[in-house]
């Protein structure tokens, strides 16, 4: 699986779970659909309005990082939450454990998109793609992916998950231990 294929298996987990923001997200992708002529594809400007979707996704990433983290190397010695890390030290700094902090994210269990308006999380705090200067080079490509998958299927289908209770593995990438099985309703013409 890639962490594009696992960002967007939990952004069809959380819609399915959470009408509400379906609703929103289904809104604003027939806005867009309905501003197309037929057989008109997307094209760069309609990404640009897809600011609620993306939102969402953020949210998503937030809840369930594709990539729980990453290594570094200390270039100094510092001092970490009273920690003493010698310049040499691997360390592995966790994308999850940043994302649920409640200092970063009041309320962290709480799927929030509006988190991502105005200014968003202050920097560091959310790193999905990791941060500096070996930040993901993908992070735009896979913005495009998630939306363009979203607006696709938004569009036509709503869905409901077949196993409420499905477990989550992390291996190393989060994935839903049944494959995330759902049920399609298309919509009315
Ligand atoms: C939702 C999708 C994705 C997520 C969550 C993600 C996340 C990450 C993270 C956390 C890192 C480590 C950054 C760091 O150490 O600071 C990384 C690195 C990297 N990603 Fe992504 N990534 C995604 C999609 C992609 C895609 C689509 C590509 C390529 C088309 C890509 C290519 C890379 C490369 C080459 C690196 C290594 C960069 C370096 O070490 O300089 N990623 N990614």
């Amino acid at each position: 699986m890639t962490q594009p294929s696992a960002a967007i298996t939990f952004v069809v987990k959380y819609l399915a779970e959470l009408p509400a923001i379906y609703n929103e997200v289904y809104k604003e992708q027939m806005e867009i659909a309905n501003s197309k002529k037929p057989g008109e594809l997307l094209n760069w400007d309609d990404i640009q309005k897809m600011r609620y979707s993306w939102n969402v996704a953020c949210e998503v990433m937030r809840l369930a990082p594709p990539l729980q983290g990453a290594f570094r190397e200390a270039i100094n010695d510092f001092i970490f939450a009273g920690f003493s890390i010698p310049k040499g030290w691997k360390l592995y700094w966790s994308a999850n454990s940043t994302h649920r902090n409640p200092e970063c994210f009041p309320e962290p269990e709480k799927f929030d998109p509006t988190r991502f308006e105005g200014n968003g999380p202050a920097p560091y705090t959310y790193v999905p793609f990791g941060g500096g200067p070996r930040m993901c080079p993908g992070k735009e490509y896979a913005r495009l992916e998630i939306l363009v998958f979203m607006h696709n299927v938004v569009r036509r289908f709503k869905w409901e998950k077949l196993l409420p209770g499905e477990k989550i593995i992390v291996n190393p990438m989060p994935i839903p231990a049944e494959g995330l099985p759902v049920r399609l309703h298309a919509h009315k013409a």
